[in-house]
């Protein structure tokens, strides 16, 4: 559920119409919803339900903006951050580093000493050789690495093979058969401290199967691990749970349904349980708001081209995802069209031969349910600047990301010496 909804036949986030924050902001912005946000925080913990002190890290590349990860801070989530810079996001917005995780295959020794000098919670560790450069680094700065290896468990998430995890072929985390190798080495190295397993099979699951299958052998895992006398006190599930994208579709399960699948699976571990959600916090709580250039008329149907682009929102491009796109003020009846951006390639195509709400040119649309892994995997390809984003909270609304002028882009180029010494020929 969500707080986009029309209202006297003009879409809202909550109290403001979309029509104002496209007068007074501009298109195309991103509009984030801060009460679906908190419903969406309250839903997941309600789900999870009898699980004691749950750590929720929100997973912040699903959107690293300050305003929405200060959001989260205030009702207590964590993150779970992959870079220096999301955990330099994650602390600038307030986050508490004792419920920062660090995952990733790739961290450097200077994103390693970050994490360390932070105090953060948790490194997942991807792999024997990263466990020994993290002990390394910790020696040096004299200070200890609480960490839990991140198994890949061998299992296939059912979802799109891009956003795939668990399979041995992947490149994620330690195979689950050497795992127990794994954690003998680390304990003999200095500077670390063995405390958890953790494992993420993917992401838009829409099946709990598989997650159940990928924590019934970490439960086999853990107990193993305990009986070579490892002291594992938590157990990191991930994130990975799927949102509607499409109403015609049936639903996903939800974080009640999780919930219980994860109370019944993890009944006798005795581990604090640490969850990774992204999508499922922010997903519903965005919308891609965007105007209709024009609409030409095609061979067999009509482009509506709009001034969003791939650049601005890729998932349709890089994984045939499919986003709602609903007029702002629908004229109450519908046509089928192909709806495009203005960028030079055919995979700049939002959506092709959709039956959506008629729109003509100057009109308002919406691309929903754009608040995960939308701004933040954006682009200046074709030299457009990047979006803003925008927060509303009632009948409020703030502009927490300003619109990329080009001149910021033309600014952060420079000339070599040889070109910017000679004169124009
Ligand atoms: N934890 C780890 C270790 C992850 O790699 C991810 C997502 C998450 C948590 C959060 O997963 P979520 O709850 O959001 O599903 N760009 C793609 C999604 C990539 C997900 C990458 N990892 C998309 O737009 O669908």
């Amino acid at each position: 559920m969500d707080h986009f909804e029309l209202r006297q036949g003009v879409l809202h986030a909550e109290d403001v119409p979309l029509t104002r924050i496209a007068e007074e902001a501009g298109t195309p912005t991103y509009v984030y919803s801060t009460a679906t946000l908190e419903r969406h925080v309250r839903v997941f913990r309600e789900g999870l339900g009898a699980i004691p002190d749950p750590w929720i890290a929100f997973a912040v590349k699903a959107n690293p903006n300050k305003a929405v990860l200060a959001t989260l801070a205030r009702m207590g989530l964590g993150a779970d951050v992959v870079s220096g810079g999301e955990l330099s996001r994650a602390l600038a917005a307030g986050m508490d580093p004792a419920r920062i995780v660090f995952s990733g295959v790739g961290k450097t020794g200077d994103e390693m000493a970050q994490g360390l000098r932070a105090g953060i919670g948790q490194f997942n560790v991807e792999s024997e050789p990263e466990a020994e450069t993290l002990s390394a680094v910790a020696q040096a700065l004299g200070l200890t690495a609480r960490i839990a290896f991140r198994v890949n468990p061998d299992v296939d998430a059912g979802t799109h093979a891009k956003i795939s995890t668990g399979k041995a072929e992947n490149k994620f985390g330690v195979p689950i058969d050497r795992a127990p190798r794994a954690y003998a080495a680390a304990a003999t190295l200095p500077g670390l401290a063995i405390q958890g397993v953790a494992v993420h099979i993917g992401s838009q699951l829409t099946d709990l199967a598989p997650s159940r299958a990928a924590f019934e052998r970490i439960g086999a895992l853990i107990a193993e691990l305990r009986a070579a006398g490892h002291n594992i006190t938590h157990a990191d599930l991930g994130g990975g749970l799927g949102v509607p994208y499409d109403p015609s579709l049936p639903l996903p399960p939800d974080p009640a349904a999780y919930g219980a699948m994860v109370r019944e699976v993890t009944a006798g571990w005795n581990a604090r349980l640490i969850f990774e959600p992204g999508r499922v916090i922010v997903g519903n709580a965005g919308v891609l708001l965007a105007r209709v250039i024009r609409v030409k008329q095609g061979v067999t149907q009509p482009f509506v081209i709009v001034d969003a682009a791939m650049n601005d929102l890729l998932r349709p491009s890089l994984y045939e995802a499919w986003h709602n796109i609903r007029a702002v003020i629908p004229r109450g009846d519908g046509f089928t069209a192909t709806i495009v951006g203005p960028v030079c390639e055919t995979g700049d195509t939002f959506a092709r031969d959709r039956p959506m709400d008629r729109v003509e040119e100057g009109d308002l649309v919406a691309f929903m349910t754009a608040g995960a892994y939308g701004a933040t995997m954006a682009s200046t390809y074709n030299s457009r600047g990047l979006t803003p984003e925008i927060i509303v909270s009632g009948d409020k609304w703030a502009t927490v990301r300003n619109r990329q002028p080009i001149e910021a882009l033309i600014a952060a180029d420079s000339l070599p010496p040889w070109i910017e010494e000679s004169a124009p020929q």
